[in-house]
């Protein structure tokens, strides 16, 4: 089976799953699996690029995640700093837009600071869409975007206006989301927006996601038949 680029997913959205069992069974603190998912991830948005896929999501760190030991959580932190260093000038390149989903300010000031160069130095560009949830969480997204239209007349907040008010304001909703590692859960991740979205499910740990990974996930999405809930045509 071959892709058929007509039908390339415009916005893949990815939990980014089993970093640490990846490295639990190479005897590896789990960190190291981080660092091996970081890897994993640069190679993901290339090859998401390449395939023509406009919008990339990628969940690195949930409202959740707080609740790992401070040496994980700061690691994290770290990686991230990592990434965009070794990372930003080749993301410019490609003309990748980089984009933060989430409440990533209250993050400490050095990422903070990282990413703002990352979301300055990209602002202008018009190639993939890569959006990165840090401290996000779904239901934050949507308490937050409920509280800034709490004053409007009720009729006048549609779906439209709602979703203006979530993070992912212009953002197309996912076609495919793809989770990683065997788990069959969303994770407050995108719960707005995965209303319609198909779910690939792969038992590959996040690290071991390769490229070919990636287009045999969008393979299968061209398998399905999305309906909208309409009937079938
Ligand atoms: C889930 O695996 C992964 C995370 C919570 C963190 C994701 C982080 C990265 C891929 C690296 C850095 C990110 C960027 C954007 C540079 P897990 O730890 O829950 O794995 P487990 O379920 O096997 O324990």
């Amino acid at each position: 089976m071959q892709l058929d680029p007509e039908r390339i997913p415009a916005h893949v959205a990815i939990v980014m799953d089993g970093n640490g069992r990846w490295a639990k069974q190479r005897g590896l603190p789990r960190l190291a699996g981080h660092r091996a998912g970081m890897d994993a991830l640069k190679e993901i948005v290339k090859k998401a690029d390449q395939m023509g896929i406009r919008h990339l999501t990628v969940y690195a760190f949930s409202t959740e995640n707080w609740k790992r030991s401070a040496e994980e959580v700061s690691g994290i932190f770290r990686l991230l700093i990592l990434y965009v260093d070794s990372e930003l000038a080749e993301l410019h390149r490609n003309n990748v837009r980089v984009s933060i989903l989430g409440r990533w300010r209250e993050l400490p000031a050095a990422p903070v600071k990282k990413l703002e160069k990352a979301l300055e130095t990209t602002k202008n560009n018009s190639g993939l869409q890569f959006h990165i949830a840090l401290n996000y969480g779904g239901r934050d997204e949507i308490l937050r975007a409920a509280r800034s239209l709490s004053g409007q007349p009720p009729e006048e907040i549609t779906e439209e206006r709602f979703s203006a008010a979530l993070d992912t304001a212009g953002i197309p909703d996912p076609d495919l989301l793809i989770r990683t590692s065997g788990e069959l859960r969303l994770s407050n991740y995108l719960l707005w927006q995965c209303a319609y979205s198909e779910f690939v499910f792969t038992d590959t740990l996040w690290p071991d996601f390769s490229p070919a990974c990636l287009e045999q996930a969008v393979l299968e999405y061209q398998g399905r038949e999305r309906r909208f809930g309409g009937r079938k045509q």
